[in-house]
C-alpha cells in the first residue's frame, strides 16, 4: 500500500555489508565453531580496555550529578581541553569555538554532509572507503566514487581526483584510511591540497561555491613504526578554510561505546552543524564530556595509554602481515601491504578460480570469503564492502578483537586451507 511506503531515500538505503557477514558467522558460532572472527571495526574491551583514568572520570562525573542537557556544542570544559591536545599533540590550532563535539564522529561526518551539501552535489570518494556512500545517500548526494590501487596504498592520488572535480562541492578523504590502514604521504596530500587550492582560487573569482574536504582521521593516534600522519593544515594553513577534521575518542582510546567524538572546522560551518545536530539532539553524554575533559588534559596518562595500545596493536599486524609474507614466499598467492596505522591489515587472497580438493571451483570473492570461513574457521572482510569492485581479492583484517594467542593457530589455518586449493 503505498500510504504506508516510506521515504524514497529509507527505501533505498543499503544495509552494511559487513553486518550481513557477521549474520554468518553468529550462526557458525551458534553451532559451537570457534571461528577467528577478524571482521569487527571495533575493540574486544578484554584485550583493549578504555584508559583506566577516563573510567574513573566517567563514574565520578556521574556522582557528581552531570546528568541534565550539555551544551548543544559541547562542554565548553571538552571544548577548551580538545583545543589544548589538537595544539600540543598535532600542532593545530583551533579555539573551543571552532570546535564541535557530539556522540561519537558519526554524527559529525552526516552533519558536514548535511552542512555542506545540496541535493544532487557532487561527492568524491575513494574506494575502498568507510560509509561515504551511505552518508551521501541520506544526503541525496550525486556519488563519485574513485577506484584507488594497491600500488598507491589504496589513497586517491590528484590524477585519480582531478578529473572529478569541477563537478564536486566535497572530497571525502580519511587517514588513516579504514579499511586498508593506509595514510596520506605527505607529498600524495600536499598534491591534493595544491588542487584543491587553485580550484578554490577559481571559484573566488567566479562565486561560486567552495570545494571543501572533509578529512576523517579519527584514526591519526594509532600509527605504527616510523608512520607520519599529515592533514590537509599541516602542510597548507589556508586549506583550514575548506577542511573539516574529524576525530574523537573511539579509536584511539577503544572507547567505540563510549560516544565522544568531535569536529574543527571553520566558525560558521560548525556553528551551522551544531545548529543541525541539535535538533538531531546527538549530544555525547554530559558526564562523558566532564571525563574527556579531564582525561585529556592529563598528557601523561594519555602518553602512558597510547604507548601501550599502539604497542599491542602493532604486534598483531606485525605478526599477520609477517605470516602472510611467509605464505607468499611458500608459493601462495597472497600478499599483505605493510601496516602504516590504525587496526587494519590489508590482505590479498588471489583465489578466484582455483579449485578445492573436492574439484569445486571458486567463483567469485564471496566464495573465497566462505571457503576461509569454512576451512580455516577465520573471517575477513572482502573489500568490495567498502565500495571497491566486486572481483577485488584485497581483504580488510582488523586486529581490534584479536586474541594475540590466537595468530600463529589462524595462519596455520589459513596454510592448511590454501594447501588443499589447486
Ligand atoms: C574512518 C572512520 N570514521 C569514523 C568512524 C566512526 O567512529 P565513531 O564510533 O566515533 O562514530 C569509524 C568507525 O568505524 C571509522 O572507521
Amino acid at each position: 500500500m503505498d500510504s504506508m511506503r516510506v521515504s524514497n531515500m529509507a527505501e533505498h538505503l543499503i544495509g552494511s555489508e559487513i553486518i550481513r557477514l557477521a549474520g554468518q558467522i553468529q550462526e557458525k558460532i551458534k553451532l559451537g565453531q570457534k571461528i577467528h572472527n577478524l571482521t569487527i571495526g571495533d575493540f574486544n574491551p578484554s584485550f583493549f580496555p578504555i584508559p583506566t583514568a577516563f573510567k574513573e572520570y566517567i563514574i565520578d562525573a556521574y556522582n557528581k550529578g552531570y546528568t541534565n542537557y550539555p551544551q548543544a556544542n559541547g562542554m565548553l570544559e571538552l571544548r577548551e581541553a580538545i583545543s589544548a591536545h589538537l595544539d600540543l599533540n598535532a600542532n593545530l590550532e583551533y579555539s573551543p569555538e571552532e570546535i564541535i563535539v557530539s556522540c561519537g564522529s558519526r554524527p559529525l561526518i552526516y552533519a558536514t554532509f548535511r552542512t555542506l551539501i545540496n541535493p544532487e552535489d557532487g561527492v568524491i570518494f575513494p574506494v575502498p572507503s568507510w560509509n561515504n556512500n551511505h552518508y551521501s545517500h541520506l544526503n541525496f548526494a550525486k556519488q563519485i566514487p574513485i577506484q584507488t590501487k594497491a600500488e598507491s596504498n589504496f589513497m586517491p592520488t590528484v590524477n585519480d581526483l582531478l578529473p572529478h572535480i569541477k563537478d564536486a562541492s566535497m572530497i571525502a578523504l580519511c587517514s588513516p584510511l579504514n579499511p586498508t590502514g593506509t595514510i596520506f604521504g605527505r607529498h600524495q596530500l600536499a598534491a591534493i591540497c595544491e588542487m584543491v587550492l587553485d580550484e578554490n582560487n577559481k571559484r573566488k573569482s567566479n562565486k561560486q561555491r567552495p570545494l571543501y574536504v572533509l578529512y576523517d582521521e579519527i584514526y591519526w593516534l594509532l600509527t605504527h613504526g616510523e608512520s607520519e600522519h599529515f592533514n590537509p593544515i599541516h602542510l597548507y594553513p589556508e586549506m583550514k578554510e575548506y577542511t573539516i577534521l574529524i576525530d574523537g575518542m573511539s579509536k584511539a582510546f577503544a572507547a567505540t561505546g563510549v560516544r565522544v567524538g568531535w569536529a574543527s572546522g571553520p566558525k560558521h560551518i560548525i556553528n551551522k552543524m551544531k545548529a543541525i545536530l541539535s535538533h538531531v539532539g546527538a549530544w555525547s553524554a554530559k558526564a562523558e564530556q566532564m571525563a574527556a575533559a579531564k582525561y585529556l588534559k592529563d598528557a601523561d596518562a594519555v602518553n602512558g595509554y597510547l604507548n601501550n595500545i599502539k604497542s599491542e596493536i602493532n604486534f598483531r599486524l606485525s605478526a599477520f602481515h609477517s605470516g602472510i609474507q611467509n605464505l607468499k614466499k611458500k608459493g601462495y598467492a597472497v600478499d599483505s601491504i605493510e601496516p602504516q596505522a590504525a587496526i587494519y591489515l590489508t590482505v590479498k587472497m588471489d583465489l578466484i578460480g582455483k579449485r578445492t580438493n573436492e574439484g569445486q571451483r571458486l567463483n567469485d570473492i564471496e566464495e573465497v570469503y566462505e571457503y576461509l570461513l569454512n576451512e580455516a574457521n577465520t573471517a575477513i572482510v572482502p573489500f568490495y564492502c567498502f565500495g571497491a569492485a566486486k572481483d577485488t581479492p584485497w581483504f580488510r583484517l582488523s586486529v581490534g578483537s584479536c586474541d594475540k594467542h590466537e595468530i600463529s593457530d589462524v595462519l596455520e589455518k589459513v596454510e592448511k586451507a590454501l594447501s588443499k586449493l589447486q
